[in-house]
């Protein structure tokens, strides 16, 4: 679905690293010489970014599970038309931190099973999934007192604790089963270089002519 670039997501829970690693990631590629766009879910365009503030400030019980899909999926559908598919289409790799499977994930499951509605708005509205999804496997723990160690005013998911986080890691692995060709797990419970030097190895080897 992705034209001639490649389209890479990183997927994980809150403070796995995911932000650290596709910064590595983004220098190893450049240095390889290939053209790389770095960008993130919620936002990545400035009207998704607008969605963003929305729906990651202010009080938890502001949108109900339902608006929290139609909000996150308005931010993806702006994403793409703007920035994911015109980056696509002229060569680019994009690497993007979360994109629909932590929907499928944090609105499908953390607060009922809305999975199907979320599915069924993903095909409506979406319609393509990243070519490679890297999942940064870790303790919800050591995840969530690495996420707590920043500060800032973007905290709702965050603030849900630990049971929220270990019910995510299983849930992130079970959509790595069920995504299997495009879904690659790396350790993220290794220092900064080792996770990164994992992650190399895999796009290496994905970018690698067959
Ligand atoms: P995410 O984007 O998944 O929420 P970040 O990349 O922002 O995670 O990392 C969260 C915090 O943990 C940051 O302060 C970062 O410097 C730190 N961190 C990231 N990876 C590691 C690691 N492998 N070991 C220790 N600390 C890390
Ligand atoms: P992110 O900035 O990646 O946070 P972190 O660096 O802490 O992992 O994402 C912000 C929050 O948005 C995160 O708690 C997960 C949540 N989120 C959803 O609930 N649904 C979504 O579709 C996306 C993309 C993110």
């Amino acid at each position: 679905m992705s034209g001639t670039g490649l389209f890479i997501s990183f997927e994980g829970i809150d403070g796995s690293g995911k932000s650290t690693q596709i910064a590595r990631l983004a220098e190893h590629l450049r240095a390889a010489g290939r053209d790389v766009v770095v960008t993130r879910e919620p936002g990545g365009s400035p009207g998704a970014e607008e969605i963003r503030a929305l729906v990651l400030q202010g009080d938890p019980d502001r949108w109900s599970a339902e608006t929290e899909i139609l909000l996150f999926t308005a931010a993806r559908r702006d994403h793409i038309e703007r920035l994911i598919r015109p980056a696509l289409a002229a060569g680019q790799i994009v690497l993007c931190d979360r994109f629909a499977d932590s929907t499928r994930m944090y609105q499908g499951l953390s607060r009922g099973d809305l999975r199907q509605t979320v599915d069924a708005l993903h095909d409506l509205m979406i319609g393509i999934e990243p070519d490679l999804t890297i999942l940064i496997d870790m303790d919800p723990a050591e995840g969530l007192a690495r996420a707590k160690g920043r500060n800032g005013a973007e905290e709702r998911f965050e603030d849900f604790g630990t049971d929220l986080q270990t019910s995510m890691r299983a849930g992130f692995l079970a959509l790595a089963e069920e995504f299997a060709p495009r879904f690659r797990v790396v350790n993220g419970a290794q220092d900064i270089d080792a996770v990164a030097a994992d992650v190399a190895r895999v796009i290496d080897a994905a970018l690698a002519p067959a």
